[in-house]
């Protein structure tokens, strides 16, 4: 893992390793059946002046119900921290953290998402369309835009929020796609952008995460392809392996860099609490 001091103090952290070298706002009167089953929302945690226990993290997460995102918020949970689901389908979000197995969490949709970021420690911004389907001109722009909309939507909520209010840290996904291909050079964090598509998507996605303009530390992690049995691109390759269809992919020669689920995510929740990653130069 290397890190270093961008422009505009922000942290970029590329891990790599290579196989060669409830907000449930009131909408409905569902909101009520919900504290029943005692799963907070923002407005109510904040209203009886609940207090942040010490080392307690409130941590708002965009794309927490994606493949990283489920992981971070088991990972937060089961440290006692507090976590706020951003979220663009409540229901989505419930199918898959329900309240019984995630008591105090909270889920918000977009104009929530607000309330949400005031108050948190910190925001973890992991959403976007998947990359892993078939790029037709509409999906190409989709990736981008989705990934560009969501970030400085996240952005302006920071820049907006009272300063005793606004997160200390904002964690901004992005991607090792941001130096490009080749299959001689080795790229580092004091490698050029590239030329292709994903390189454009990552730079335009990281200035989007840039335009914070509080006291906030940005942390821009580019990530490799991230492993894991539950999701990502292991998940799509194992049934094929179970069918006795799968081989080597290519010539076989080539490399990737990857990182295994858990140790992003355990690379997320360092760089959460340790200002290190705030100091660390090229
Ligand atoms: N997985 C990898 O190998 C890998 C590698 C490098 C970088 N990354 C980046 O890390 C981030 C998280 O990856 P992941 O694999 O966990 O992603 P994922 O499983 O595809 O989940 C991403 C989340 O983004 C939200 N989302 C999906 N489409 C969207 C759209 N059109 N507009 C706004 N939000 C949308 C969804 O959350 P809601 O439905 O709840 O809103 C979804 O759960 C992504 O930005 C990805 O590009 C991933």
């Amino acid at each position: 893992m290397k890190m270093e001091l961008c422009g505009h103090g922000a942290t970029t952290i590329t891990w790599a390793k290579s196989i060669s070298p409830p907000l449930h706002f009131p909408r409905s009167s569902s909101v009520w059946r919900f504290r029943r089953m005692n799963t907070s929302c923002v407005n109510s945690s904040l209203d009886s002046g609940e207090s942040q226990k010490a080392d307690e993290m409130i941590v708002s997460i965009t794309g927490a119900t994606g493949f990283i995102g489920k992981r971070l918020v088991q990972r937060l949970q089961a440290d006692n921290h507090r976590v706020r689901v951003l979220t663009r389908s409540r229901s989505k979000a419930l199918s898959i953290f329900p309240v019984r197995d995630h008591p105090g969490l909270v889920i918000a949709e977009e104009p929530e998402w607000g309330k949400c970021i005031q108050g948190s420690t910190a925001v973890v911004n992991l959403a976007g369309t998947p990359i892993s389907q078939r790029w037709s001109p509409e999906i190409k722009k989709d990736i981008k835009e989705s990934r560009i909309k969501v970030t400085s939507k996240v952005v302006d909520l920071i820049n907006s929020s009272q300063d005793e209010l606004c997160p200390k840290v904002l964690i901004s996904a992005t991607a090792v796609g941001y130096y490009g291909t080749s299959e001689t050079r080795v790229f580092d964090e004091n490698s050029p952008s590239g030329n292709d598509y994903l390189a454009e998507v990552c730079r335009e996605w990281e200035a989007a995460a840039l335009r914070v303009n509080k006291d906030v530390r940005i942390v821009l992690i580019r990530t490799g392809i991230v492993l894991g049995k539950e999701g990502g691109a292991l998940a799509k390759m194992i049934p094929l392996f179970k069918m006795f269809a799968g081989g080597p992919l290519g010539s076989g020669t080539q490399w990737f860099s990857w990182i295994h689920v858990d140790d992003l995510v355990n690379l997320i929740y360092e760089a959460l609490s340790n200002s290190a990653y705030k100091v660390c130069v090229l």
